[in-house]
């Protein structure tokens, strides 16, 4: 198989799709590897390295597109790139098509078979390709927190963990699910006071194991999260319902119950929000104020660092990668059942049914449409 890596080209995207360890597989198993010009250098891993694991570095967008079989990305595709996608062509990356009727369109017009990681799952029903960004994004938010509750970017001047003769803050996560486990730690090991809500009793039995005493878990029942507001100097949100908006956890008028220049950290923003007063922000304008309550909403957090994210990315994508590489696109995904759930669109049919409802396409079984790609080629 012929695999390409491009240069990511969404703004303020640092992150690529392979590291050298990742050619080094492939080409080990008779594969050839093509990446663009400078694809690693946002995440510190410059031409040579790939060359000295096989791969062959190519100059532009249109030789990768032109040379390789097997697209592997990083962001859903810019239109520029869709232009160069063609029936051949399997592209593997994040799409997050239900909320992108345009992009979905394109991807149909290519022609291409588009597998989307976001939607890939393990035989337990998790997604294996966006725990490690949660995980990220976890441990992120309680490190940005901290930052953000020093006085001169606007909080309360609390230091997390107190120092001796001084109270630690107090840290309340909503959603104890993989970014708030991460994010849970982080306070934990910062010496905070930290409360983990959640509304899953089986999930906060199982943080209860993994906290120990460190941490308390408790029911994210209304009435528990307005009692609780009062006393907390950080709340991190990471609530998640699949597949749909994220659920409100604390409105405007609960803001009032909070300590003046308490700080909120709503992950859960790329999902709508889980606080009523989020608006999304950027790496470069993360803050503004509320009602006198700090916020950071940033939906993109783990493109804050783009070397860990690279590989924390590549490592969960690599075994699928070398799968559709050695197997074939068509086995691999037959294989796999948790793969053939990744795949949204195959020769201008989509065939995921969440993507075709949003979008207003017809639903087509990925079965019936590899099967007319077959039958085509
Ligand atoms: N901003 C970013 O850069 C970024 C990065 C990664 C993930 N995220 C987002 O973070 C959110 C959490 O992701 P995750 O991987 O931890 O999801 P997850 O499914 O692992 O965990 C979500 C948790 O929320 C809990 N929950 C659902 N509704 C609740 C409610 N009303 N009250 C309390 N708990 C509730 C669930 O029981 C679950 O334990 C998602 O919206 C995800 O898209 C954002």
């Amino acid at each position: 198989m012929k695999v390409g890596v491009p240069s990511e080209v969404k703004p303020d995207e640092y992150r690529v799709a392979l590291t050298p360890a990742g050619v080094r597989e492939l080409t080990d198993a008779g594969h050839e590897v093509f990446i663009q010009h400078g694809a690693g250098m946002g995440s510190g891993l410059d031409d040579n390295s790939y060359g000295a694991q096989g791969a062959a570095i190519v100059p532009d967008a249109e030789d990768l597109f032109g040379s390789a079989d097997l697209i592997v990305k990083v962001k859903e595709p810019q239109p520029r790139e869709i232009a160069m996608l063609e029936p051949r062509h399997t592209l593997f990356t994040y799409l997050h098509l239900a909320a992108d009727a345009a992009l979905t369109r394109g991807l149909m017009e290519s022609g291409a078979t588009c597998i989307a990681y976001e939607t890939v799952e393990d035989d337990k029903g998790r997604l294996p390709l966006l725990a490690p960004m949660s995980e990220v994004a976890g441990k992120i938010a309680t490190q940005a927190g901290a930052f953000i509750l020093e006085k001169p970017q606007g909080g309360r001047g609390i230091l997390l963990g107190g120092v001796p003769g001084v109270a630690a803050a107090s840290v309340m996560i909503i959603g104890g699910g993989v970014v708030g486990m991460n994010a849970a730690f982080i306070a934990i090991g910062m010496e905070a006071t930290v409360y983990v809500f959640d509304r899953n009793i089986d999930r906060l039995r199982e943080l209860d194991l993994a906290f120990g005493a460190r941490a308390d878990t408790c029911f994210a029942s209304t009435l528990s999260i307005e009692e609780r507001l009062p006393d907390v100097d950080l709340v991190i949100g990471a609530v998640l319902v699949h597949g749909a908006r994220a659920p409100r956890v604390v409105t405007r008028s609960q803001l009032a119950l909070m300590k003046q220049h308490a700080v909120l950290v709503d992950v859960s923003i790329d999902q709508g929000g889980c606080f009523e007063t989020s608006r999304p922000t950027t790496h470069s304008d993360p803050t503004y104020e509320v009602d006198g309550i700090t916020h950071y909403c940033v939906t993109n957090m783990p493109g804050a660092v783009p070397v860990t994210s690279t590989y924390a990315l590549t490592n969960a994508t690599m075994p699928y990668v070398l799968h559709l590489a050695s197997s074939g696109v068509i086995a691999a995904v037959n294989e796999s059942p948790g793969l053939k759930l990744g795949v949204n669109v195959v020769g201008g049919r989509v065939t995921y049914q969440p993507v075709a409802e949003a979008t207003g396409v017809p639903y087509v079984p990925v079965e019936e449409a590899l099967e007319g790609v077959v039958a085509a080629g």
